[in-house]
C-alpha cells in the first residue's frame, strides 16, 4: 500500500511559521479552517475545527514549535525508497521505523540540520473497547484516522510509524529548546486527542505520551522505543492525556516493579502473606471491639515489603484476585479462633469487586465455617463508590443479603456525595487519618468537622471509627467529637493472631474480664 501523502501539510506549517514570526492568529485560522474544510472528511464537525485551531494556535503560540515542521518538502524522495509501510494507516511499521530512523538522523532531519533527535511514543487506552463494541473494521478505520493526523502534524519533516496495535511513534528534530519538545508534544496530544466520529456518535480518546531523546552515539530502535514506552507508562500512572520524558530512574522504578512482579507469585507459594490485627478499641469502656486484618510481606531474602508498594502492583497484574481470596479465606478462619462477640474487617480492593462471582464466592467461603456473617467487615474506599454506580450497589446490596457488614473506609479523602452514601447503607465510617492528624487545641475547625462526620453517620445509623489515632489530644478531641470507637498506635499496632488470641484468653481469665494488653489511655481512667 501505498503510504498517504498530504500535500496540504506544508500550507498549514508555512501558517504556523507566519504566526511566529508576528503576522497574527487571524491567518493562521484563516489557513487551518481552509485545511480542515479541504480534508478532514473523516471528522468534519465545527466543534472539531475549532479544537484544530486551538491545537495548532497553541503549538505556534509557542512560537518555536515551527522548527519542526519548516522546510523539509524534499525529504520524503529520500526515505521513499527505504519504506516498510504498515498496512492499516500507511505511516512506517515497526522495521520501517528502524530502517529509516539512521538515515533520519545523519542527515540531520531534512534540510534544516537540527542537532536534537526525540522518539515520542503515543497510544491510547481504548482501542480493545472499540474492536470488541465495533469490531475489527472499526478498530482499523479509527487506526487510520489517528495515523492521518500524525501524518498531517508530522508531514515529511519528521518520521510517523505504527509500532503495534493502537501504539505510534514519532521521530522528531529540534534544537537546543526543551520548550520547543513540550510545545510539539502538547500539540500532538492536542490533535489526537479530538473527539472521533464512529457511526453516528462522537467519541473521545485519551493519549498518553512518553519522550526519549535518541543520543548521537545513537543506540538500537528498540532501546529508544523501550524507554519511551517506559515514560509512556510512567506518565500514565498519572492520569490520562499526560506525557513525560525518560529518565534513567524509570528504569529502576520499572525494575523494582518487574521483581515485585515476579516474587509476588511465589509469596503466596511459599506462604510468606500473612494477616496482622489492628484492634478498634472502645474508647470509654477501653475494650477491645474488633480489628482490622492489614496485609504483610515477609520476602524470605529480602524482608519485610510495605503494602502500599505491592498492592498496586498486583491490582495491576491481576494477582490481586488470588491475594484478596487469601486475605479473606484466612480472615473467616481466624474468626473461628477469636470470641464471637469480636469482628474483624478486611480490605477489599475495587478489583475484586470487578469479579461477577466475588460474593458468591464470599457466601460460600461464610458457609463454610461456623462465624455469624456479621462478624466480618468488607472495607471499601470512597472510590469504588463513584464508580460504576448501579453496578456497586448491587453487589453492596448481595453482601448484605448475606449479612456481612460494610465500612467506607479512609472517608473524607474521596469524593462521594451525601446521598450515594445514604443509598448504600454502610455499617460503619472510618474516619480517615488525615484528619486525626488534624485535631490539635490549635485547629479548632477540624474538631467540628469530625463532630458533623460523627454525626452524619449516625444520623445515617452508622457506626465511626476514628483511625491513625496516635497521641492522648487526638483520642480526648475525638471523644469530646463523639466518636467513641478508635484504631491507632496509642491503643495498639497490628499484631499476628497468636498475639491477639493470647490478649483474649488473659482478658477472660482475668478478674474484671476486660484487662486490655493494650495501653489504656488515662484520660479513660478518669473518665469512668
Ligand atoms: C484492534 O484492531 C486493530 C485493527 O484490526 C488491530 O490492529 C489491533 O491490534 C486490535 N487491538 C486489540 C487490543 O485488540
Ligand atoms: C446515523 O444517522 C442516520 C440519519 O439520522 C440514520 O439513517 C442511520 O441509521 C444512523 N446510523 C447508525 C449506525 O445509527
Ligand atoms: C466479649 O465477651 C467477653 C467474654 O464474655 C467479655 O469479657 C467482653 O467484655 C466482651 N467484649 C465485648 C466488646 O463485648
Ligand atoms: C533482594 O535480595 C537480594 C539478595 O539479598 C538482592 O540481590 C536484591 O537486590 C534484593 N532485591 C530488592 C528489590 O531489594
Ligand atoms: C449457605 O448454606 C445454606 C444452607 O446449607 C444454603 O441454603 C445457602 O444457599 C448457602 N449460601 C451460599 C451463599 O452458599
Ligand atoms: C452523587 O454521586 C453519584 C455517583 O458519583 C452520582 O451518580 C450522583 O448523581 C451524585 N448525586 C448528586 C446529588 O450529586
Ligand atoms: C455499570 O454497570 C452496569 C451493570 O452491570 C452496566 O450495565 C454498565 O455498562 C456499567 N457502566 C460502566 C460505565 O461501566
Amino acid at each position: 500500500m501505498k503510504r498517504n501523502k498530504v500535500p496540504k501539510q506544508t500550507r498549514v506549517f508555512r501558517a504556523l511559521t507566519i504566526f511566529s514570526s508576528g503576522m497574527g492568529a487571524a491567518m493562521l485560522a484563516l489557513w487551518a479552517l481552509d485545511m480542515a474544510g479541504m480534508t478532514l472528511s473523516s471528522y468534519r464537525e465545527a466543534a472539531t475545527f475549532g479544537a484544530i485551531v486551538l491545537g495548532l494556535a497553541s503549538l505556534a503560540g509557542a512560537g518555536t514549535a515551527h522548527a519542526y515542521f519548516a522546510g523539509g518538502d524534499d525529504a520524503s524522495q529520500t526515505y521513499e525508497a527505504l519504506l516498510s509501510v504498515d498496512s492499516v494507516t500507511g505511516l512506517l511499521s515497526r522495521s520501517g521505523l528502524a530502517e529509516s530512523l539512521d538515515g533520519y538522523v545523519s542527515k540531520g532531519g531534512g534540510p534544516s540540520r537540527m542537532n536534537r533527535f526525540f522518539l515520542i511514543s503515543l497510544d491510547f487506552d481504548s482501542l480493545r473497547d472499540f474492536n470488541e463494541t465495533y469490531g475489527l473494521e472499526t478498530g482499523d478505520s479509527l487506526l487510520r484516522v489517528f495515523g492521518d493526523r500524525l501524518q498531517r502534524v508530522v508531514g515529511d519533516t519528521g518520521l510517523a510509524a505504527r509500532t503495534s496495535g493502537g501504539e505510534f511513534v514519532i521521530v522528531l528534530a529540534a534544537n537546543h529548546d526543551d520548550r520547543e519538545l513540550r510545545a510539539a508534544t502538547e500539540a500532538l496530544l492536542g490533535i489526537l486527542s479530538l473527539p472521533v466520529r464512529v457511526g453516528n456518535a462522537s467519541h473521545s480518546v485519551f493519549w498518553n505520551a512518553g519522550v526519549a531523546e535518541i543520543h548521537k552515539n545513537n543506540p538500537p530502535m528498540e532501546r529508544i522505543l523501550r524507554h519511551a514506552n517506559l515514560a509512556r507508562t510512567t506518565s500514565r500512572a498519572t492520569g490520562r492525556g499526560t506525557w513525560s520524558i525518560y529518565h534513567p530512574e524509570m528504569s529502576q522504578v520499572a525494575a523494582y516493579r518487574h521483581w515485585i512482579e515476579a516474587e509476588l507469585g511465589g509469596a503466596l507459594q511459599r506462604d510468606e502473606l500473612m494477616l496482622h490485627y489492628q484492634p478498634k478499641v472502645h474508647a470509654v469502656t477501653g475494650e477491645t471491639v474488633g480489628y482490622e486484618a492489614l496485609l504483610r510481606w515477609n520476602h524470605h531474602q529480602n524482608g519485610s515489603i510495605p503494602p502500599s508498594e505491592f498492592i498496586p502492583i498486583a491490582e495491576q497484574c491481576g494477582l490481586i484476585q488470588q491475594i484478596g481470596d487469601f486475605v479473606l479465606r484466612r480472615v473467616c478462619e481466624d474468626l473461628e479462633q477469636l470470641p464471637d462477640n469480636i469482628s474483624v474487617s478486611a480490605n477489599v480492593s475495587p478489583a475484586q469487586f470487578n469479579r461477577d462471582d466475588f460474593v458468591a464466592n464470599l457466601g460460600r467461603l461464610i458457609n463454610g465455617t461456623e462465624i455469624r456473617p456479621d462478624r466480618l467487615e468488607i472495607e471499601v474506599t470512597e472510590t469504588l463508590l463513584i464508580r460504576n454506580h448501579s453496578e456497586v450497589r448491587r453487589l453492596l446490596a448481595q453482601l448484605r443479603e448475606l449479612g456481612i457488614l460494610l465500612a467506607i473506609d479512609d472517608f473524607g479523602t474521596g469524593y462521594s456525595n451525601l446521598s450515594t452514601l445514604n443509598e448504600l447503607r454502610f455499617n460503619t465510617l472510618k474516619i480517615d487519618k488525615s484528619f486525626v492528624d488534624r485535631l490539635t487545641d490549635k485547629d479548632p475547625a477540624a474538631s467540628t468537622m469530625v463532630a458533623s462526620i460523627v454525626g452524619m453517620a449516625r444520623s445515617m445509623g452508622a457506626s465511626v471509627v476514628a483511625e491513625g489515632v496516635e497521641t492522648q489530644d487526638q483520642a480526648t478531641l475525638l471523644r469530646a467529637a463523639g466518636c467513641t470507637i478508635m484504631q491507632g498506635y496509642l491503643f495498639g499496632k497490628p499484631q499476628p493472631l497468636s498475639a491477639i488470641k493470647h490478649h483474649h484468653r488473659d482478658s477472660e481469665a482475668g478478674p474484671a474480664g476486660a484487662l486490655p494488653a493494650v495501653p489504656q489511655p488515662e484520660f479513660l481512667a478518669a473518665a469512668s
